[in-house]
């Protein structure tokens, strides 16, 4: 691991350059949908503006620094509680991950395990053990990724008939936090508490 690349929660200042890098990240100006991607920017823009003013309290927006690239932002990720499906909006909320993007440049150093890992005490002092996210079923590296960091399939969110007919599957992954690393989360709460 880029032991120069710092993981810290973001500031206002930031969100243009995560912007930026989710973008280029999720619809790069190569692909088919990079002739709208400055408006594809701005959109995700003011949807991250939104989610960092409401200040949740179980929300959080973090950020890789890279010190050698003139401290660049190189990589972002988001965790929020909130209900597993969007149409149920009344359901159980439970610690979820979204937007993890690193910089092209940067990938494959280890920085997108930093910043997941830098997600689990988060959730940990929100008094949850566990995480979801969902993944492309054609999503290789990020694939990859999240089982090297001990994410299991939780279901794949395609009824059967639509399976056979698209070809990317939005597959829903868990990771259980150990209980062990949970009671040390306790412990450093009410030390600090
Ligand atoms: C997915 C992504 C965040 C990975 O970030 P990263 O910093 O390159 O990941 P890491 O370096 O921490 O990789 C850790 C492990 O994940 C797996 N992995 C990462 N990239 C991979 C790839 N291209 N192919 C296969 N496995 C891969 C490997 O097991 C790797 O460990 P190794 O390098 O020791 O073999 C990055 O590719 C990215 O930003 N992709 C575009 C946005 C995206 O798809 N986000 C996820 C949405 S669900």
């Amino acid at each position: 691991m880029d032991r120069r690349i710092v993981v810290r929660p973001i500031q206002v200042e930031d969100i243009p350059s995560v912007a930026a890098l989710l973008s280029e990240a999720f619809y790069p100006k190569n692909s088919w949908l990079g002739w709208i991607s400055p408006v594809l920017k701005l959109g995700i823009y003011q949807d991250l503006k939104m989610r960092c003013m409401a200040r949740s309290p179980q929300y959080s927006c973090l950020v890789g620094i890279s010190s050698s690239h003139r401290a660049e932002i190189v990589g972002t990720i988001e965790v929020a509680a909130r209900p597993l499906s969007a149409w149920s909006l009344m359901g159980v909320s439970v610690p979820y991950i979204s937007n993890l993007a690193v910089s092209k440049s940067l990938r494959r150093q280890g920085l997108g395990k930093q910043l997941l890992a830098a997600c689990e005490p988060i959730v940990r002092r929100w008094g949850f053990s566990e995480l979801y996210l969902h993944v492309q079923g054609e999503n290789r590296a990020a694939r990859g990724l999240y089982s090297s960091m001990g994410y299991r399939l939780c279901r794949n969110e395609m009824p059967p008939w639509v399976k056979l007919l698209a070809p990317s599957q939005q597959l829903l992954l868990r990771k259980e936090l150990s209980v062990k690393s949970v009671q040390f989360a306790e412990s450093e709460n009410l030390r600090s508490g």
